[in-house]
């Protein structure tokens, strides 16, 4: 089997100082929850809609922008008050990732 040679997107967790690779188009919830990266503050760790765009509680800072997908249409109905403060600011399960990027998380457990 030939695997093709080309570079996958890199997510870099600052603040948990991870960097993962991951195939093109993925979210950040599922590598995040995979390697210990809190993307839910409190009792949302257990009280969330599981990644599909319902509870807006996943929330992660993404840049650049240039390597995400759009804002879809749940992250600009729950993050509409907090882009006038972060425009950065995403849905870990909604955004998706076409190149490198860095993810600031909101919480610290
Ligand atoms: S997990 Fe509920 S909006 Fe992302």
């Amino acid at each position: 089997m030939i695997l093709e040679d080309r570079a996958v997107p890199i997510i870099t967790f600052v603040r948990e100082n991870k960097r993962l690779e991951v195939p093109d188009g993925d979210h950040v919830r599922y590598p995040a929850l995979e390697n210990d990266v809190p993307v839910y503050c409190g009792l949302w760790k257990y009280a969330n809609c599981h990644g599909n765009g319902l509870c807006g509680t996943d929330r992660v800072a993404v840049s650049p922008s240039t390597n995400t997908n759009n804002l879809t249409f749940m992250e600009r109905f729950w993050l509409r008050g907090d882009l006038k403060k972060n425009p950065n600011i995403r849905l870990a399960c909604q955004v998706e990732v076409y190149g490198d990027v860095t993810v600031d998380t909101q919480c610290k457990s």
